[in-house]
């Protein structure tokens, strides 16, 4: 899909549709003057009152040179922010494509050109790119954001908004790659490909480099499968001399598949377990958005990739490992394995230099118990860290919610024959596996981001399709460039 900034008056715009925003509790805009009437009767009728979900069509409406005018409820305009006009356009676009809309303008207002366009992109994205009948896209062809007149702000945002969105996409297409087709290996490739194309550093340590190195913990995980593992190390650094020595790391888990391993999972539902490299795959759009708007502090990626099998070569329940930095640990449960591989690139991380990390990983059942699919849950040891993380959570509309880590919880990793258990019981188990990260950052200000329940969407949304959501990408981004 394309998409234009326009200047042009509402009724000379040319489209299939032409969409504007109708407020709960404001007058008519005057651009909607000429079918007051319609909207009158909608509202009388209830079917359209200017509540946030709502949807009326009008072909040939008059004075309208767009073939249909769309009105899209926004509900109270106090309660309107960027994400709910994101939600708005995203949910319009998913609904006027299904109707054979090809070309859409969307009337901005005064609306955030970034959060539209975002909105636009996103929910024109279709996880279909293995359907060869009976797709469900009909997708839109052209995407035009109206405005009475485009300043050099709005075009600005606008260009941002394409840059993250397209980020976001990217990252939601490999998330749902089926793990046959993205091996840890493939995930390389792209991260390789992804890297040339907007001109970032890319190095891939092999299985002979990362044993020479001693990653054993990361290497214990990859031992069952026949694929073999990567760590991907993706750099970003600015043109000018930073002004600050700060260096971000962005780590990323990046399991293409996690059939538990030898503690091996139930049947149901394990086919899902292909988006267990969302961590890692968030981390890589988040740098190519990164690559193209060039904020002034280095950042580093970092995605451990690994495919978690039972090969015949696969770690036992009970083994012992020798992490990158000396610790061990006894490997109590093999679909614990998320941490296993992270700490490893948490320590290379601290090793290149990061001196501020932050990591995504699907890492446990029990964040989703805990937080359900609505927010990321959010760990630290840094509270200035941890702020930094939400605020730019906060305003990209991704939601996050602070876990606590307090000491009392280290206890449940104690273990009898090594430094440490890889996993801590039944409960607190989103806890006790930050935990297990945090073992291995030391002092370096450091967040956690527990994904599991936020990286997949079960059922659609109005504005989302079912499937990978892309989270983190954007939060990640607002990081690098408000640093
Ligand atoms: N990848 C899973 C976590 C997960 C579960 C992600 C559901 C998405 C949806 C992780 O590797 C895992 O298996 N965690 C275990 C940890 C347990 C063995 C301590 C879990 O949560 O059950
Ligand atoms: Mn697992
Ligand atoms: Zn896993």
């Amino acid at each position: 899909m394309e998409s234009k900034l326009i200047s042009q008056a509402f009724d000379r715009v040319q489209a299939d549709a032409i969409a504007a925003l109708v407020f709960e509790d404001e007058a008519i805009p005057a651009e909607l003057a000429g079918v007051a009437t319609w909207l009158e009767e909608l509202r009388t009728s209830a079917e359209f009152t200017g509540k946030p979900g709502e949807l009326a069509v009008l072909h040939q409406a008059p004075g309208v040179a767009a073939k249909r005018l769309a009105v899209v409820g926004a509900g109270k305009r106090s309660a309107f922010d960027a994400a709910g006009l994101r939600r708005a356009v995203g949910a319009t676009v998913r609904s006027l494509k299904q109707k054979g809309v090809k070309t859409l303008a969307w009337w901005l207002d005064d609306g955030d050109a970034a959060a539209a366009v975002e909105g636009a992109i996103l929910g024109n994205f279709e996880p279909d790119q293995h359907k060869t009948s009976s797709k469900e896209s009909k997708p839109l062809e052209s995407f035009l954001l109206a405005a009475k007149s485009a300043s050099k702000g709005i075009q600005a945002d606008f260009e941002r908004g394409i840059i993250l969105a397209d980020a976001q996409n990217f990252t939601r297409e490999m998330v749902n790659e089926p793990a046959n087709l993205l091996t840890p290996m493939v995930m390389a490739d792209r991260a390789r490909a992804m890297a040339a194309e907007v001109g970032l550093e890319c190095e891939i340590l092999d299985q002979d480099r990362m044993r020479q190195l001693g990653m054993g913990s990361l290497l214990g995980v990859a031992q069952g499968s026949a694929e073999p593992p990567a760590l991907i190390i993706v750099r970003y650094r600015p043109a000018a001399a930073p002004k600050t020595s700060d260096h971000l790391g962005l780590v990323g888990k990046g399991v293409t598949f996690d059939t538990g391993g030898v503690s091996i999972k139930p049947a149901d539902r394990m086919d899902e377990m292909k988006y267990d490299m969302a961590g890692g795959a968030a981390v890589l759009g988040a740098m190519r958005a990164i690559a193209q708007l060039k904020p002034a502090i280095p950042v580093t990626a970092l995605v451990p990739a690994v495919e978690n099998m039972v090969g015949s070569r696969a770690q036992r329940p009970g083994d012992i490992v020798t992490s990158l930095n000396g610790k061990t640990i006894e490997v109590l449960n093999t679909d614990a394995e998320g941490r296993l591989i992270l700490i490893d690139a948490l320590t290379y991380a601290q090793r290149l230099g990061c001196t501020h990390l932050v990591d995504a990983a699907t890492l446990t059942g029990a964040i989703v118990v805990a937080l359900g699919g609505v927010n990321t849950g959010a760990f630290t040891n840094n509270d200035d860290m941890l702020a930094r993380v939400m605020a730019a959570a906060k305003s990209e509309g991704e939601k996050t919610w602070h876990m606590p880590l307090d000491d009392e919880y280290k206890e449940l990793l104690k273990n009898a024959f090594a430094d440490l258990s890889n996993i801590g019981g039944r409960y607190g188990g989103a806890i006790s596996a930050a935990w297990f990260l945090r073992e291995f950052v030391g002092e370096t200000p450091w967040v956690h981001l527990d994904i599991a329940g936020t990286a997949w969407l079960n059922d659609a949304k109005p504005f989302l399709a079912k499937g990978p959501t892309g989270v983190c990408v954007r939060t990640f981004t607002k990081l690098a460039m408000g640093w």
